[in-house]
């Protein structure tokens, strides 16, 4: 059967084949009930306006509402929400089923899954801060089915209702700080699953309450649009040649005319001398690059490019869309493109300025020694503002308003 005359039911059914396929080449196996949950959504119903083929595309969010360019609302894309919810299911003991549940930010179908997954014996509640997204969110909840699902319209940085208590908040905007909202919300054991931004790459964290602290299960690479209200914390962009940027966070200050007039000074290139397979966690990698750096020095940022730039070789990152780099006494290095041999790569860093050699070369020590550990895999810590120094996990600590963050790392 051609695309143009498959029924929903048979591109849902494709969809859901691609994104088995997608965990499999991750590594991950897709839980039955989350499989299942996707079989039965009919996620057409969620993009109104929008052909079927465009609705049921495995890689690919429906972008709902924008303000001028920034998309700040859509129904994400079904990887990524297969992904989180698979985290879910995982962190939390004996998964779903009679879980109550908060969704933050809200397009209905996320929702819609989540009430197959908990049952009737749970139930979900989803909040959006903008009363157009919660309207809709309710007319599709209602055409879909899934009427029992509550929609509120309200900043989630609140808590949503005096004493309520979750067994999960998952969490469907980018977030840059975890409010004590979220953790006070969940009842011991709980779990929250949250797109967060560390070092300037965010990854969806499954983080499980003990006491009044979280502690990470599993994280995975995704984006998202940018959590709005009082806790909105904007990206900031600088360009420093056509089609490169760094991506910056609170208070950093870099000035673009001398970062780009770096890339005009030759270029060192410096190789691990490793040979990794392709599946390899390269996400991994970079925040433990990120965190290792923090501390030596003068800034961590994050390099991303236009494909015409790459092409052009006036940069060769590892990845385009976000690769962390660094400056440091007016050398800028940052992780480049791998080298393939066969069915194997090596991991390199490339370097502009004085130092460049040497910078490059400190990069792809860290890298050698993340291999030589086993590759670990990073774990958030995430304790109150007020905690002290004491209280912290060994690990690097990122202070953000309300939390203080602690990276760990363990062999994987
Ligand atoms: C990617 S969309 C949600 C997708 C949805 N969960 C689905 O089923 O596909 C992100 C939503 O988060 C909402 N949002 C952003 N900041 C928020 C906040 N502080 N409180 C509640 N909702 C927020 C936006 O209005 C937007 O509709």
């Amino acid at each position: 059967m051609s695309v143009d005359t498959m029924s929903s039911e048979g591109l849902r059914d494709a969809m859901v084949d691609e994104l088995v396929a997608d965990h499999a080449a991750k590594g991950l196996t897709m839980r039955p009930e989350v499989e299942a949950a996707l079989r039965t959504v009919p996620r057409e119903l969620y993009t109104p306006g929008v052909p079927p083929e465009e609705a049921y595309r495995s890689d690919t969010a429906v972008i709902t509402k924008r303000h001028g360019d920034e998309t700040i609302s859509s129904v994400s894309a079904p990887w990524l929400i297969a992904e989180m919810l698979g985290q879910a299911a995982d962190a939390l003991d004996g998964g779903l089923t009679g879980r109550h549940v908060l969704e933050i930010g809200s397009g209905g179908y996320n929702a819609s899954l989540l009430r197959e997954l908990v049952g009737p014996s749970g139930s979900v509640t989803t909040v959006d801060i903008d009363p157009e997204v919660a309207e809709r969110a309710v007319a599709c909840l209602a055409a879909a089915g899934y009427g029992d699902v509550t929609v509120v319209c309200a900043d989630a940085e609140q808590p949503i209702g005096p004493s309520r208590r979750f067994d999960l908040i998952i969490v469907t905007a980018g977030a840059w700080d975890i409010p004590p909202a979220w953790i006070a919300q969940l009842g011991e054991g709980g779990v929250l699953v949250a797109p967060l931004r560390t070092f300037g790459m965010t990854r969806s964290w499954a983080l499980r309450r003990v006491g009044d602290r979280l502690v990470s299960q599993s994280q995975r690479l995704c984006g998202f649009v940018a959590m709005q209200g009082t806790g909105a914390h904007e990206v900031r962009y600088v360009d420093i040649a056509e089609g490169v940027h760094l991506r910056l966070d609170e208070g950093q200050q870099v000035s673009a005319e001398s970062v780009g007039g770096l890339l005009s000074q030759p270029r060192e290139q410096v190789w691990a001398e490793v040979s990794l397979p392709p599946r390899t966690v390269l996400a991994d990698l970079d925040l433990w690059l990120a965190a290792r750096l923090a501390d030596e020095v003068d800034q961590v940022v994050v390099l991303s490019a236009q494909q015409e730039a790459v092409d052009a070789d006036v940069v060769t990152p590892a990845w385009r869309f976000g690769t962390p780099a660094a400056l440091h006494e007016g050398t800028f290095f940052y992780r480049s493109a791998l080298r393939w041999a066969d069915d194997l790569f090596d991991l390199g860093a490339c370097a502009h300025g004085p130092n460049a050699a040497a910078a490059a070369g400190q990069m792809v020590a860290h890298m050698r020694t993340w291999v030589d550990a086993g590759q670990p895999a990073p774990v958030l810590h995430v304790l109150p503002a007020q905690a002290p120094d004491g209280d912290l996990p060994a690990g690097t600590v990122l202070d953000k308003r309300h939390s203080r963050l602690v990276l760990t790392f363990t062999p994987a």
